[in-house]
């Protein structure tokens, strides 16, 4: 498959409430260093360049995210907005119906994992392209992590066999349509490559990065912020 950015499409989800943020607002709209949460995910999906169509997926009768998508002027990279649906996996399906019909590959990003660096996106798409139906990026847990029943704890997995997963997650344009043909079955699913291990099709994990870590609490955000005045972060933008 060619490295040709016309083939790809770059779905961002950003059309969560974001109430554990507890802001009020839809929280790609939070502030963070003085720009939103959707400002910064979508300079690290410009900055990769992987991607010629990005769809922004926003609330519904939401403006001001659909304006910040309007002033993003980039030569290369065709921005649209649509509204999201009451879950993620309906905005995910949002997205995917206002892509051109005709791409290959389809990175799907949370827009609240605002600082995912651009190598993230490459690496994801890379891994695409050379053959894997589906990609997710991850890390190792530190934590030990426990199954739990009520406050019984159940069983304990293994740390080194667990992952962290994160996003952009990569997949091939016909695959992650055929995860999300069933809305029932993809209501519940926290991301799209969990849709795709329910087909049966193997999932491929590619190098993540600690900061595409999802902004979820206000604790989060006090992490992005100081991260992003932190002096080494440029390095990692590029
Ligand atoms: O709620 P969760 O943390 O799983 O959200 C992950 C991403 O999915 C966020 O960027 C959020 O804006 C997006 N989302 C969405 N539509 C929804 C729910 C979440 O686009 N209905």
């Amino acid at each position: 498959m060619s490295e040709d950015p016309s083939r790809v499409g770059v779905i961002v989800v950003a059309a969560g409430a974001g109430e554990r943020l507890g802001r009020g607002i839809p929280k790609a709209l939070v502030q963070c260093a003085g720009r939103t949460l959707l400002e910064h995910a979508l300079h690290g999906v410009l900055t990769s360049a992987v991607a010629a169509h990005v769809t922004v997926v926003v609330p519904r009768g939401d403006s001001q995210l659909r304006s910040i998508v309007a002033a993003q002027t980039h030569p290369q990279v065709t921005m649209t907005a649509v509204d999201g649906g009451s879950n993620r996996p309906e905005s995910v399906r949002a997205g995917l119906n206002a892509l051109p019909p005709d791409i290959d590959i389809v990175l799907v990003h949370d827009a609240a994992r605002a600082l995912t660096p651009p190598h993230v996106f490459r690496a994801v798409a890379a891994c695409v392209r050379k053959g894997s139906a589906a990609v997710v990026p991850g890390i190792p847990v530190s934590d030990t992590i426990k199954v739990v029943e009520g406050d019984t704890v159940t069983s304990t997995p293994e740390r080194a066999l667990l992952r962290a997963v994160q996003t952009p997650q990569g997949f091939n344009a016909a695959t992650l349509r055929t995860a999300h043909a069933d809305p029932s079955a993809a209501a519940s699913a926290t991301d799209d490559a969990m849709l795709v291990e329910m087909l049966g099709i193997p999932v491929t994990l590619a190098q993540g990065d600690p900061l595409a870590f999802k902004v979820t609490t206000p604790l989060d955000l006090t992490l992005a912020e100081a991260i992003l005045q932190a002096p080494q972060y440029a390095k990692e933008q590029q």
